[in-house]
């Protein structure tokens, strides 16, 4: 299995290009069940779980052509409406067939995703929203069975702000009988960035961006081209990782709008940073100062930035206090921190960071994406030689993410 060595202490320095946003291209991807005709999509991350996205989309009849960030996708030949254990078992998101299977063939059975390192994660609110929406929904076997001959427009509330929840029942209603609205919706650009292209396709949304989206439903949906916005959690890891290193680094083709709370915390922690049309200039302080942050749903501190943080506060001056309120379990680094010399002690959702001066290398593993993130960025920092370990997680979300760190001069890389 690979794994990352780096060999800390190096100042970043120099420009990175940020891709195309993994959760926003997910469910676009899968929005192409909704058409007939060829969609084409660019900037795609070359990730592993697009490749997991565009398997599950074959499997399910659909013809698809990928290579140099450009995906194509026809679901003309679409002639089945199950999404399989093997496949939701490896990517959580798979459970996006949900709405568009439903509402395109009237039937989806899709295989209920278990827990993950992160949390419990069930999908209740997707299923008693699609009830809501006139659907028939059975359990068995580990499976969840959809079906309606028609989804009717319904007003849904939910009761926890769910941003693949919201996905899901967008893509469900965008050809349903009648008027769908959403109340409590996710506000995630992700969210926006799926609206734009449904209405793209001919839906009719208004309100994505806010707590309130209404879907009109329409007949039917056409094919259309579009592209996927940059990555806002891969530009507040290279943000971070600016910051931690006391580096200078501009990071080209990125969307500060989506990063203003990440912007924010790291400006109050001490970093310099410039912003001018797409691009930002982290330039990291002198010292890096503790701040307190409490994750939230868009636009607040997102979680998926929580990890890469704490690391930043692990070696600042004086207490940072981190609440993690999205994900019941998603402190999973804190004990890998630790053996790197990180002084983080955790009592529920609060983990409270005291800086240390330095972090000292050593092999480490993580069961999450975003959590070996962390840990490649705390190998920045740390003396002596860092290697983590089931780089696969990285693989899952992160283009090239070694590479890109190596373009900025840090002593990092992969071996088989
Ligand atoms: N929840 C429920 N019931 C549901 C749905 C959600 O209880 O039916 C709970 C979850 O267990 C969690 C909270 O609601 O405690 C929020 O979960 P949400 O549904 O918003 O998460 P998600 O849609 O499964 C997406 C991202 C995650 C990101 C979260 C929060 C995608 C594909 N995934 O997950 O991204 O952390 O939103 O912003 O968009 C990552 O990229 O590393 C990642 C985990």
């Amino acid at each position: 299995m690979d794994k990352i060595i780096i060999h800390g202490g190096r100042r970043l320095e120099g420009e990175v290009r940020i891709s195309g946003s993994k959760n926003a291209a997910l469910p676009i991807l899968m929005s192409s069940l909704l058409t007939e005709g060829v969609n084409t999509y660019a900037n795609v991350p070359d990730l592993r779980d697009i490749d997991s996205t565009l398997l599950l989309l074959a499997k399910l009849g659909v013809r698809v052509d990928a290579g140099a960030g450009t995906v194509r996708i026809d679901a003309g030949g679409l002639n089945s409406h199950e999404a399989p254990y093997d496949l939701v078992r490896k990517m959580r998101a798979s459970v996006l067939v949900l709405g568009p299977l439903v509402a395109r063939l009237g039937r989806a059975r899709v295989s209920l995703p278990g827990g993950c390192a992160i949390g419990a994660r069930p999908i209740n609110l997707h299923l008693r929203a699609l009830a809501a929406l006139g659907a028939d929904i059975t359990l068995d076997h580990g499976y969840v069975t959809a079906s309606a001959s028609r989804l009717k427009g319904a007003e849904i509330y939910f009761d926890l702000v769910t941003v693949t929840g919201t996905e899901n029942i967008m893509m469900a209603a965008v050809l349903a009988d009648g008027t769908t609205v959403l109340r409590n919706a996710a506000c995630e650009p992700e969210v926006v960035a799926l609206a734009d292209v449904l209405n793209r396709m001919g839906a009719e949304i208004s309100g994505a961006g806010t707590p309130d989206i209404t879907i009109r439903g329409v007949s039917g949906l056409h094919a259309v081209a579009a592209d996927i916005i940059p990555d806002r959690i891969e530009t507040g890891t290279f943000m971070t990782a600016a910051a931690l290193t006391g580096g200078l680094v501009t990071i080209r083709n990125c969307e500060p709008n989506h990063v203003g709370a990440t912007i924010d915390k790291l400006r109050q922690a001490g970093a310099e940073i410039r912003v001018e049309g797409r691009t930002i200039t982290v330039r990291g302080g002198d010292k890096i100062l503790s701040v307190d942050i409490k994750t939230q749903p868009y636009p607040g501190f997102p979680t998926d930035m929580q990890a890469q943080f704490m690391v930043l506060m692990s070696v600042a001056e004086g207490v940072s206090v981190i609440s993690e309120t999205i994900f019941e379990n998603r402190f999973i680094h804190v004990s890998e921190l630790r053996r790197l010399g990180a002084d983080i002690r955790v009592s529920g959702n609060t983990a409270t960071v005291r800086g240390v001066a330095r972090l000292s290398g050593a092999p480490v593993m993580a069961t999450d994406l975003r959590a070996s993130a962390c840990l490649v960025l705390a190998g920045l920092v740390a003396e002596n030689t860092t290697e983590v370990q089931r780089v696969y997680h990285l693989d899952r979300g992160y283009e090239a993410l070694e590479r890109k760190f190596a373009g900025l001069g840090a002593a990092i890389r992969r071996v088989r």
